[in-house]
């Protein structure tokens, strides 16, 4: 039994297709025009070579092997790919922790899948353990998601829990850890882990951190076996030219990452104490990821009231969450602003 027997069995000998490109200079197999409105090669395909070079230089910067990584159109593809790959409709489960990032259970949902969820206590800062995952895991969970650090809640687990979880669920569930946000923390990714177990999968961003969402571009991280059964089962030609491109760009700015986290973390000393003073703020939560979750009984009004004066914060719709809004961190203007606009509303 290994982790590759989790997948669908109608998937497991999935053939890759093949976009063969030798070079020829009269390309006539893949049904493209010979030219294009804007010039710049856009009327081909992108070859293959050029998101496997990409994938090389993502793979260095994850500090994984090249075999260990695929390419996606970021993390939320990587999301999808992994629920179709693993979940037989009207069969299988994912679990998750909420509150927790909403497209899990979007995507299960979409392949027919069914969520179990454990709702996090609030009054425990929504921390996770290892007797919370084991009384909530059901025979039907194939896929186990873990955020970390957590979107919404900053929750970090850590990797002695994730290594704990690997082995408790080995050949019974796949542990998937979406690091979008690990940049902004100071812990090791759950990448280090990788080697040990061929349970474990790591969905990273460019999309946060790097400041690329607008790129879309994520890479799914695991043993070479599991990457080539998903590489198999995924379509070809899904990066476009101008977006590798732009990427390569972007990544050769090595110390980008490091000062925009730096820059978030002082927005971050400065709101997340301010928001704290306020009075009919009952709880702030924070962490190492750039955005505060903070609990109040106007969340409704307020959400408003920021829309009036030019701030669009995140809502829920959960019940659960009718109390909750998200900030995302900005720039220290961004930050002063909000304050004192926030300042305002307790005299409305
Ligand atoms: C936890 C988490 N995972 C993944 C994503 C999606 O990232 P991407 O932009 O790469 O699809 C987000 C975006 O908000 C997120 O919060």
């Amino acid at each position: 039994m290994s982790s590759l027997d989790l997948i669908r069995p109608d998937l497991r000998n999935c053939a890759p297709y093949i976009a063969s490109d030798n070079g020829a200079p009269h390309r006539l197999h893949l049904n493209e025009l010979p030219w294009s409105p804007v010039g710049s090669g856009l009327n081909y395909y992108s070859a293959e070579e050029s998101s496997i070079k990409l994938e090389a230089e993502l793979a260095d910067l994850y500090e994984v092997a090249s075999n260990q990584l695929l390419v996606t159109r970021s993390a939320n593809e990587g999301i999808d790919f992994l629920m179709r790959l693993f979940l037989r409709a009207g069969m299988d489960s994912i679990l998750q922790f909420s509150p927790t990032f909403s497209m899990y259970s979007f995507f299960a949902k979409l392949q027919g899948a069914s969520v179990v969820d454990y709702p996090l206590d609030a009054e425990n800062s929504f921390s996770l353990t290892f007797e919370q995952v084991q009384a909530a895991w059901h025979a039907s969970v194939k896929l186990i998601f873990l955020c970390r650090p957590n979107n919404p809640t900053a929750m970090m687990p850590n990797l002695s829990l994730i290594t704990a979880l690997c082995k408790e669920f080995k050949d019974r569930s796949i542990i998937v850890i979406d690091e979008a946000y690990i940049e902004f923390s100071e812990e090791a990714s759950a990448t280090s882990l990788l080697n040990q177990f061929d349970n474990l999968i790591v969905l990273r961003t460019l999309s946060k951190a790097h400041g690329l969402a607008g790129l879309r571009i994520g890479s799914i991280i695991a043993q070479a076996p599991l990457i080539q059964m998903i590489r198999n089962a995924v379509p070809p030609f899904r990066l476009a030219n101008p977006v590798i491109e732009m990427a390569q760009k972007a990544l050769l700015d090595t110390t980008f990452v490091q000062k925009s986290v730096a820059r978030i973390a002082v927005s971050r000393a400065i709101l997340v104490p301010a928001l704290e003073g306020l009075s009919w703020i009952e709880k702030v939560y924070s962490g190492q990821i750039n955005s505060v979750f903070v609990r109040t009984m106007y969340a409704q009004d307020l959400l408003s009231y920021l829309f009036e004066k030019g701030f669009q914060v995140r809502a829920f719709n959960s019940p659960d969450l009718q109390h909750y809004l998200r900030i995302t961190i900005g720039t220290e203007e961004q930050t002063r602003l909000l304050m004192e606009v926030l300042e305002g509303f307790k005299e409305k």
